[in-house]
């Protein structure tokens, strides 16, 4: 990549002995809980909104997941990305169920991108394209968090618009090829742990993360101004 992109961040974080993956995940710990905060998580989670912003949200997760899995095919045989793609994680298939039970069969033809959706897109693209470590920050933002989190907004999804459970709906949120989400998380944070990339690109691996948690805000707040709650 172009050191120019990222130069003059006022990332300082001393990577020295610190195994990458509890380096990423402290110095993101901020933006997540800035997204998680968000107005239109809290909204979601506090199951205020109605169906149609959980439909919303999960047609713009499409377009995310179509730009995060679209350029695999190439970035397979990368030495930094290409360990990350593993055959468990894909999610366009499920989404793309969700959203025929959402919106029925022909939920392509309504399906539109909101300029916060695209601005992420596009970013995701790049990555792909020109700095398949810059990928990888996504990647992790992305999987590891639906792995989580993921499962809390799930089981809220259930109830409040009473999908059935692991269902049509919510199947997004459910990887049928994971027996044991703990130690997959495990496996991927060792992955990350043995990244081959100096310390000036792992700074700017954490960077291109946080930009990836910004791009996940500025989506919800995108999406929380589609759907603010009547007071
Ligand atoms: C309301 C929404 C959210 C909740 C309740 C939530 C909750 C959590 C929890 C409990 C964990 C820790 C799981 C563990 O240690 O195994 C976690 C991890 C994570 N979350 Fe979230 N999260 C939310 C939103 C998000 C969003 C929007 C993103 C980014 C798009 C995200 C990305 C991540 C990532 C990358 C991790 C893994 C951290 C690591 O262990 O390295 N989360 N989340």
């Amino acid at each position: 990549m172009n050191a120019s992109d990222t130069a003059g961040t006022s990332d300082t974080t001393n990577t020295a002995g610190t195994p990458f993956s509890t380096l990423i995940r402290t110095a993101s710990h901020e933006q997540h809980t800035e997204a998680e905060t968000s107005t239109f998580m809290s909204d979601l989670l506090g199951g205020r909104l109605g169906v149609e912003a959980y439909a919303r949200y999960t047609e713009q997760l499409w377009f995310v997941y179509e730009a995060l899995e679209a350029n695999t095919g190439r970035l397979a045989a990368d030495p930094v990305a290409g360990p990350f793609l593993r055959p468990e994680l894909p999610r366009r298939a499920a989404l793309e169920r969700d959203l025929a039970h959402l919106r029925g069969p022909d939920w392509r033809a309504t399906l539109t991108a909101l300029p916060a959706t695209r601005a992420y897109t596009d970013r995701v693209t790049w990555c792909a394209r020109a700095w398949p470590a810059g990928y990888v920050a996504h990647h992790y933002t992305r999987y590891l968090g639906d792995l989580s989190g993921g499962q809390i907004i799930r089981d809220k999804a259930e109830r409040t618009w009473g999908f059935s459970r692991k269902g049509d709906g919510v199947r997004f949120y459910v990887f049928e090829d994971i027996s044991n989400p703990a130690a997959f998380k495990r496996e991927y944070r060792e992955l990350l742990d043995g990244v081959p990339a100096d310390d000036l690109e792992k700074q700017r691996i954490v960077t291109e993360c946080k930009r990836a948690f910004a791009l996940n805000t500025g989506l919800f707040r995108a999406l929380g101004e589609e759907f603010p709650l009547s007071a």
